[in-house]
């Protein structure tokens, strides 16, 4: 079993190349599925939830070439099977978008119900509810959900609640369909925004993205022959924000879209960091202790519910008693248990934690219990004391690419050991 090893305290300083948004390329990656051609995806990030995706479309025939680790062509004009692989789909919770792609490419598909972080119950009833609304018949049995469409027809569909999964879903199943789809309620998350930019890249028609209100006009296929490079991830860059002020460093973090970042960087001026905006990176640093502050986790333009745990590390550092309100994700406090044999003073009780600061944290043995808990407790093991071992790696190289490696190169103490 591998295991992070990090020695602590460091202060991260140093440039950090911000890689492509792991939650727009696994979506982009089924809706190559919409192409009766070939494209080149670029900037894709180097990432396990990647490599499972082209293993799932080269099941369902497609052909994929590696121009090099960020990029490929993908040739889906041979689709043979409308049956996923029911071991790999179960791997991550992005294995839904494979239903939306091919209800427009082929009428029909049988995939196992997706996997993904442990955050609570994480139901589908609004990509059904989406589906359904477009003219298809879909039933879930046996751990298994089946869809079929003889002919999708635009509709107005009204999200009862704000989803980023079922936003991308419908619109997936709407691009090729007869007639106009309006989603109302719609996510506004940037990643949406890059999926809507792909399709239409492509040749769809997809107005309003990254609003609330996404207007869908069919047509009759995507012509590909095309190269779309993927959005910086918000994510990632976010992480590496809040671990310089978590360790006091001082980061510059590259080839990202700062507009993306406003949230994190209002917090982290709230708290007494610093944040120099130069457009397409952005500098980060902090030389002293934060102060508290209260979150509340919401769909973008809010605070991310995926950063946080981050958030959660930079606030067991800070002066005083802060409070953070999960309000998207029912369970998302399992790092805390983690942060607290650090010696962080963390009270969770349901969708709300309360953070009483303290002056450092001191190494342990911690266990990621999904990807983005598994970030924070790299940047906890960097800030704190002595020595951390961090357990349950998958977790982790699903959605960050060379995680050690990008921590390294500024300046972390940390190795990936075989235990
Ligand atoms: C996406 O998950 C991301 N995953 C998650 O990131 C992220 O936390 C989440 O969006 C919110 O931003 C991917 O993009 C692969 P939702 P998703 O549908 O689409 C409820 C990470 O760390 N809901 O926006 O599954 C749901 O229970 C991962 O990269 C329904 O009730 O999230 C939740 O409370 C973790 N019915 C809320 O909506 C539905 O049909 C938002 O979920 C769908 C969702």
């Amino acid at each position: 079993m591998e295991k992070l090893v990090v020695t602590g305290p460091t202060r991260l300083k140093g440039e950090v190349n911000i890689s492509g948004a792991k939650n727009a390329a696994v979506a982009i990656l089924p809706a190559t599925l919409l192409i009766d051609g070939i494209c080149t995806i670029e900037n894709l990030p180097n990432i396990s939830d990647i490599q499972i995706s082209c293993k799932i479309l080269e099941a369902l025939g497609a052909k994929i070439t590696w121009n090099n680790k960020n990029s490929l062509t993908i040739d889906t004009r041979n689709i043979t099977t409308t049956k996923a692989p029911l071991d790999l789909t179960r791997k991550f919770r992005a294995s839904y978008y494979l239903i939306g792609s091919m209800l427009s490419r082929m009428g029909e598909i049988e995939v196992g119900m997706p996997g993904g972080c442990k955050l609570g119950a994480r139901p589908i009833d609004q990509h059904i509810k989406g589906f359904e609304l477009l003219g298809a018949n879909v039933t879930v049995e046996k751990g298994s959900i089946y869809a079929k469409a003889e002919k999708l027809k635009g509709s107005p569909v009204y999200m009862d609640i704000v989803s980023v999964g079922a936003t991308i879903n419908v619109m997936l199943s709407a691009v090729l369909a007869e007639g106009t789809t309006i989603i109302d309620n719609a996510a506004k998350e940037p990643h949406i925004v890059d999926v809507a930019n792909f399709l239409n890249t492509m040749g769809a028609d997809i107005r309003g993205a990254g609003t609330d209100v996404i207007k869908i006009n069919g047509v009759e296929k995507l012509k590909g022959n095309a190269t779309y490079s993927v959005v910086p991830d918000q994510i990632e860059a976010g992480t590496f924000m809040l671990a310089a002020v978590a360790t006091q460093g001082d980061l510059l973090l590259k080839n990202c879209i700062t507009k993306h970042l406003e949230s994190i960087t209002a917090k982290i001026l709230e708290i007494g960091g610093n944040v120099e905006d130069f457009g397409d990176s952005i500098r980060v640093w902090c030389n002293k202790r934060p102060k508290k502050a209260n979150i509340k986790t919401l769909p973008y333009p809010g605070f991310p519910t995926d950063l946080q745990p981050q958030m959660g590390v930079v606030l067991s550092l800070a002066e005083g008693t802060s409070m953070i309100n999960e309000s998207i994700w029912e369970s998302r406090f399992q790092y805390t248990e983690e942060l607290n044999k650090m010696g962080a003073k963390i009270t969770a009780q349901g969708k709300t934690a309360f953070f009483e600061g303290v002056e450092k944290l001191s190494g342990a043995p911690v266990y990621s219990s999904d990807l983005r808990a598994g970030a924070a407790l790299v940047i906890a093991g960097t800030a704190a004391e002595g020595i951390t071992e961090i357990y349950n790696l998958e977790h982790i190289d699903r959605g960050y690419e060379n995680i050690e490696e990008k921590f390294r190169n500024i300046g972390a103490k940390i190795e990936r050991v075989n235990e």
